[in-house]
This record gives structure tokens, sequence and C-alpha cells, in this order.
């Protein structure tokens, strides 16, 4: 048994569950990497080719090299000749991804395999591989050829890859990390971990994407990892110029993802893994939620003091204690007499209802979700075919295996009564998985693995992957293919494409905003951009200061949810007191006032794989420092915001990339490509817009789609340059818009010699619920003054505060103001 297990074990005995979190610090696992003989690959004998694939080999192990486009290639090593079956959780299954060509050719010392894009040097006598650009420059290259263990406990192999660091390298991705956006120096396990009240810096924690970016201000490319084992980063924090990636078994098989932007190599691991449908409109409004509303009454009043003090609100969330006993798919009769009723009430005032399913189920002859997966062996069974078990919430459990399709199939259709009783949208939660006392499954649990059958070993990372996408599968089809609505605390890479994800049991201080703050913008280059912390924190109490001050960030977070553990104070929006009530309502306010840029930036993710959150690194990586950047971030391209997190904060110095920017709450005009020292109020916080932008704004509702929009507000920005900006409209529901039901309008915005043009383009089928737009204008020179839309003349007009505005056809094509 590894030391850390039995530490757990005599820990749990002696001191109680609380002592693991001490153990978890103290004891990281990854420090605990066996000593090991290792084999290395030799030199390269031969080749030949496969379909888009060279196979090299030594005499016996091979390295497949298989070229998926221009800019992605993918390397794997069979050890023994043979190589795994090919099959991957993370990679679309509908990958259209072709290269425009390829070519190898063969040099004295190495093979060059060839793309319109790059170039992968395989060297002769050492088994080394590089990847270049195609005028000879090299970007990664092997530090060692790749190499693997015998593991003498379950076969196969531990597998290892080490590559050279540049000195001036950076590192980022690798998903939930609560560590610097920088990774360089530090070393990463990844085995999905209920880690509760997590600190700074530790790992592993709930997610695993073991995809990571290399950069220098040049240059960046990424790898992906795609191996569901324990996986193992160690970015140049053993040896300076090493960066290695391992894992306890499986194949090493890794992606090469070509640059030279980190934007494009994000956008090209996102054309591997997918991107997040468009969710349905309300998710991505603001959402309320504890550990737990019950009974009834309690919901009830707390829907109702949103609507009585004026405070948007979109869903209210239903932790466990609405459950019979835990019992998933039941109701506590007690506290929810008549659910279908609540719900419907809710409904009506514009509330959605979201509810916690969690993978353990009761050990109970009696109930019906029990005897369903007893009968068709559904749950996981131990080595010896004993079943799992273990204790959750309810007590003793036994767990579907979700990596079996006809399980994942089962529990979707689960779903039914609940969605019948009016439920929305569903949280899946516990699915690392987790077992109270041992942590998670013994290693020896068997699964299903859609046919190919492995241990825990190789499907815990993906467990919570699978559960989630047959509630995301189930919902569509209960839902009659409206949007559904997940959300997951366990994740591997390809999750964005069945859920969006937060960020687990964090804890009410100062440090786990910036914690969050990190997480996010990670999250976010890690292909899982619809995330979210718990706003306020999870555990321990947070003063009126630090709630809002989260709640600020939480505006700007794809996800916006509020959340705390059952022992703690009241947590909703007026809990602190009427100051801090009238600064979050503002807030949440901003919040819907932005839901139509918002859901624009999720459009923009969803069809153009574009992060929805953007650190500075990834806006102008050619910049140095701003590698080192992490306390402002792009929410979309046009708006950037660095979020107040120290207590007592009167100012704070915001860098703004290249271009011209207007402080949002105020019309204060700032130059980009310097840092500014901004005062920071309690009732505002550094949020500023790009010049040469149109940002669209709805009025205020209570929720989403409370009114019909007569007129969209279109706020314009001046500045120099020629500017593209969209905005995607569409009904917020169903697919349709995969069929092209939507509208997505393109602004271009000239502004030269104190002239300012705007030209639009609109795209798709969708007939939106406005007939005119409402124009206002910013920082417009003062000489400005006469317009004209389509060739004729406009006059201003004025709203009740007296602000000008311009109201035109939606379906205008040029204005020129001059
Ligand atoms: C876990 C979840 C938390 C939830 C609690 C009770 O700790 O992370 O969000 O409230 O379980 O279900």
């Amino acid at each position: 048994m590894p030391d850390l297990e039995k530490k757990e074990e005599f820990a749990v005995d002696i001191l109680g569950e609380e002592s693991l979190d001490n153990i978890h610090h103290v004891n990281n696992p990854v420090l605990d990497v066996p000593a090991i003989e290792k084999n290395y690959l030799s030199q390269v004998r031969s080749y030949s080719k496969e379909g888009n694939a060279y196979v090299f080999t030594d005499g016996k192990a091979k390295v497949e090299v298989r070229i998926f486009s221009d800019e992605i290639i993918r390397v794997r090593l069979a050890p023994q000749g043979t190589f795994l079956d090919d099959f991957s959780y993370a990679v679309k299954t509908d990958l259209h991804l072709h290269p425009t060509s390829f070519s190898l050719e063969e040099l004295e010392d190495a093979y060059l395999v060839k793309t319109a894009a790059t170039t992968c040097r395989i060297q002769k006598d050492n088994f080394f591989i590089s990847f270049g650009d195609t005028k000879g420059k090299t970007i990664n290259r092997d530090h060692a050829p790749m190499h693997w263990e015998e593991s003498p406990d379950f076969g196969g192999y531990y597998v290892y890859c080490t590559k050279e660091a540049q000195s001036d390298e950076a590192f980022f991705g690798l998903g939930d990390k609560s560590t610097n956006l920088n990774l360089r120096g530090r070393r990463f396990s990844n085995w999905n971990s209920d880690t509760y009240g997590f600190g700074f810096n530790q790992d592993p924690l709930y997610k695993t994407i073991p995809f990571y970016i290399g950069v220098t201000d040049s240059d960046a490319y990424g790898i992906f990892f795609d191996n569901t084992f324990k996986t193992f980063f160690d970015f140049a924090a053993e040896q300076n110029n090493q960066t290695s990636f391992w894992s306890e078994g499986g194949e090493l098989q890794y992606y090469y993802i070509q640059g030279p932007l980190m934007m494009d190599v994000i956008k090209r691991y996102h054309e591997l893994t997918g991107t997040h449908y468009m969710p349905p409109l309300w998710a991505i409004g603001y959402h309320q939620c504890r550990w737990s509303y019950y009974p009834e009454a309690n919901v009830r009043e707390v829907a109702e003091q949103f609507r009585k003090r004026s405070i948007p609100c979109d869903a209210i969330y239903l932790d466990i204690d609405y459950m019979d006993g835990y019992r998933c798919f039941t109701w506590n009769k007690r506290y929810f007499p008549d659910p279908k009723k609540m719900i419907a009430d809710l409904a009506a005032d514009g509330f959605k209802t979201v509810v916690m399913i969690d993978p353990g189920i009761k050990v109970d002859e009696d109930y019906w979700v029990f005897q369903e997966g007893k009968e068709n062996k559904y749950f996981c069974r131990r080595g010896d075919d004993y079943f799992m078990e273990g204790y959750v919430w309810p007590g003793r459990c036994q767990f579907p295996d979700y990596t079996n399709p006809k399980v994942r199939e089962w529990w979707g259709t689960l779903y039914e009564g609940l969605v019948e009783d009016g439920v929305a949208g569903v949280w899946n939660d516990m699915n690392e998985p987790a077992v109270f006392g041992r942590g998670t499954f013994p290693d020896d649990v068997r699964h299903h693995f859609d046919g190919i059958r492995g241990s825990h070993r190789k499907a815990h990372n993906v467990y919570g992957m699978q559960m989630v996408r047959s509630t995301y599968d189930g919902l569509k089809k209960l839902q009659k293919n409206k949007r559904p609505f997940t959300i997951t605390r366990a994740a591997y890479a390809g999750t964005q494409r069945y859920s969006s994800v937060w960020t687990g049991d964090n804890i009410a201080t100062w440090e786990h905003l910036r914690i969050g703050l990190l997480q996010l913008q990670r999250l976010s280059m890690s292909g899982l951009s619809f995330c979210g912390t718990d706003i306020g924190g999870f555990t321990g109490e947070p003063d009126g200061e630090l709630y809002t001050r989260w709640m600020q960030f939480g505006v700007f977070s794809p996800f916006m949810r509020v959340h705390s553990a059952g022992d703690t104070r009241d947590r909703e929006p007026w809990s602190f007191g009427p100051e801090w009530e009238a600064i979050c309502k503002k807030f949440i306010e901003l919040r819907y006032k932005l839901l139509p840029y918002i859901y624009t930036i999720f459009w923009r993710q969803h069809k153009y794989r574009e992060p929805i959150l953007r650190p500075i690194s990834l806006l102008e990586q050619h910049k140095p420092k701003n590698l080192l950047r992490e306390e402002e971030f792009g929410f979309g391209d046009q708006i950037l915001v660095s979020p107040v997190i120290n207590p007592g904060q009167t100012s704070k110095v915001v860098y703004l990339p290249e271009g011209s920017w207007y402080y949002y709450f105020g019309e204060k005009f700032f130059e980009g490509g310097q840092e500014h020292l901004i005062d920071t109020p309690l009732d505002e916080m550094p949020v500023f817009v790009k010049g040469g932008s149109v940002i669209p704004e709805y009025p205020v509702m209570q929720y989403t789609f409370e009114k019909n929009i007569d007129a969209l507000k279109l706020n314009i920005y001046y500045g120099e340059g020629t500017h593209d900006s969209y905005v995607y409209i569409d009904h917020g529901e169903t697919f349709a818009y995969e069929q092209s039901v939507y509208n997505e309008k393109h602004f271009i915005v000239e502004c030269q010699n104190n002239v300012l043009s705007v030209r639009q383009h609109i795209e798709g089928l969708y007939n939106e619920r406005f007939d005119t737009y409402k124009l206002y204008f910013f920082g417009l020179p003062a000489e400005s003054k006469s317009v004209h839309v389509d060739g004729d003349t406009v006059a201003w007009s004025y709203d009740e505060e007296g602000t000008p505005y311009i109201s035109v056809e939606k379906e205008f094509r040029k204005l020129i103001i001059d």
C-alpha cells in the first residue's frame, strides 16, 4: 500500500477526517515517485507509412507519428511493438481534422515529417523527437528519448517523456491547479480528489486536464498528454532545463500542438477536445445556492426576497437535503410535500430549479434505483467480483460504472421524474469519485471503459466526466432537445462538451478569492471556459467586504453562483447589511446588463474556440513581463478586468494591454501598453472597455426574458484604427443555432481623424425580439456632431437622464459621425 494511503488510514482512525488535509499538504504525493530502472528507446532502425502516420522502430519498440492537421501531430509509444486500442474519452469522435499535405524526408541523421506548418524531426541515432516550424526553427525538443518502466504489480508500463525547457520558457494550463498561472518550477499530479478546504499550491485537486502550453515571448506550443491514469508533470522543477510528464500506466501518447500564439494553441486544443455548447441563456444569469435550502418554505422565502429587493436571479439550487435520506432521484416529502407545485411557482416567478445528484447509490433493497442497478449489474465491482462499497452521504453505497455505455444510458433515464417535476438543471458532485474515509475507490475496482476494460487506475480520472456526460445526454433527451444545464466538480479533458464546472470547496478568505482568480483563468485556458467559484467561499465566514469583492469578481466569472456550506451564516446578497446589499445589487445588475455581451463570448467560445477568460500572457505573449502577470484578465475580447482581491484596498496597479481603454464606471480614458494606478472604491472595480468596441447592453431584468426588449442598446467606444465587434443573439433555449437559427452581427468600427464609422454585417436566420438600436457613444471627439446612417442624416435623441443617443434601424449598413 502506498505510504500516503497508509498515513490516511492511520490518521482517520486516530485523528478523524480533518487530519487528511494536513497529510495532503505535507505529503505532496508527486514527491513519492518510486526509484525505478528505465528502458529507453535506442536508435531508429526502420520506418513504415500507415495512412496519415509514420511508424518508426528501434527493432522492438515502436513510435507512431500521426498527422492530424498542419499544426497537430500525435506521438505514441509501444514499448513491445503493439499499440493499445486507439480510444479516447477526451478527443471528439467527430474530428474533422486533415493536414493540407504531409511528407517524409530522410536525412543522413534524421527523418523529417513535414506538414505545411510543422516539422517533426526524429533523430536516427538516439530517437530524440523535436518539433519546429517549416523554416528550421526548433520549438520543442526531447531531452531524453521516450522511456518506460515495467510495472510488476499491474502489468503495463510507467511511461515517461522528458523535454528541454528553455531558460525563458513559461508554462500554463493543467486545469484547476491552485497555484500561480506560470507553472514553471513546480511539479503536479493528476488524480481527481475531493479536497474540502484545499490550500494554495495543494495538489492534486478535483480535475485532470493533462494539457499545457509552453511559451517564450515569440513561440507557443501545446502538449496534450491524453492518458487517464495518474499522470505527473514537472515544469523545470527538478532540473531547471527539463520538463517531464509521465504516467503510472497506459500509453505514452501525446499531441504536439503548434502555435506560434498561445491563442492558436488553445483553439487547436479545442479542435481536438471540443468546446462547450451554447448554454441556455438563464444559465449565465446569477444563481443562488446553499447547502441546503430546505424546507420548501425556506426556498420560497429566499426567492421572494430576491424579487422583493429587486435583485436579479435566475436559478435557485437544492443541495442534498431535498432527497429522501440522500437517495438520488427521490424527494424528502416532509420538506418538499409537492415539489412539482413549488418548482412551478418558482418558475412563474422567473426561477429555474437546479438539483444535486451524486454517484453514491444507497444500498437499500427497497429503493428502486438500487434495485435496477443491482439487477442489471450496473454497479462497480472489485477485482474479485465483490461490489465496490463505500460510505458517502446516504451511508453504505454502491456506485454506477459510468464508463459502461449501458449504464450511462440508464442513468440518463433516471432523471425522468425530476424533469417531469420541472427541474431545469443538474449539479453532479462527489464524482472524483469521493468515498468517506478512504478518499476514493481502491485500485482493483474494475471498469467497462467502453468495452476496453480497465481497473480504477485507468478509469478514476474519467469517472466524473462520464457521469456528467450521461446526465447531459439524459437531460437532452428528456427536456426535448432543450440545451441542458449541468455542472460537475470532477472532470477530465473534454468535459466542456457536456458540462460547466466549479472549483469545489473553497474557503471564505481573501487568499481564496485570489486562488479563484487564478483557477478560473487557468481552467479557461485549459478548455473549461464555463467555470466558476463558490462566490463568498464555501466554508468559513466572509465579512461584507470579502463577500462583495467576490461578487464583483463573480460578475466576470463565466459561471456566477453564490454557494456556502451548511454550517455557515446566511449568504444571500442582503445578508451583510444594506451597504453591502446595495453594492451587490449594483453588480448583479451589471451582470444582467452585460448578458448579451457575455452570451456573445460564449458563442465565440463555442464557434470560434476562443477561451472566455484570457490572461494577459495570452493577450500579449510578445512581452516577457506579461508571462508573469496574473491579476487582470480579458473577459472576452473587449473588456478587461482586474478584481480587487485585498481587504481595505483603495487603489490598484492595473496593466492595460496595447490600445486605448475606457474605465467602465465613468468616461475616463487610459492609454494601453502600460500600468496605471486605479482607484478602487468599494462600489466600483477596475473594469475597462477597449476603444473601438461595440458593447451590447440589455436593460436590467429580474431574470432572463422577463421582458421583451424593444431596442437593443449598443455602447460604442471611440478608438483610433479599425476594430471588429460581434453581437450574438438567439432565442436562448434549443439547439436550433446548429441549423443557423441565430443572429450574429459583425460591427466594424473605424476611427480616424475624429471621424467614426460603423459598418454592420448580419449573419444567420434568427429574427430578434427588438426593432431598433439605441447607440450611445463614448470618447467621441468634441468636434463630432453630425450623424449619417446609410446616407441619411440622423438627429440625436435624449434618454430620461438626458444622455444623448442615436436611434437607428437595426439593419443599418453604415453609420458615420463626423
Ligand atoms: C460537497 C460539494 C458542496 C456541497 C456538499 C453537499 O462538499 O462540493 O458544494 O454543498 O458536498 O452536497
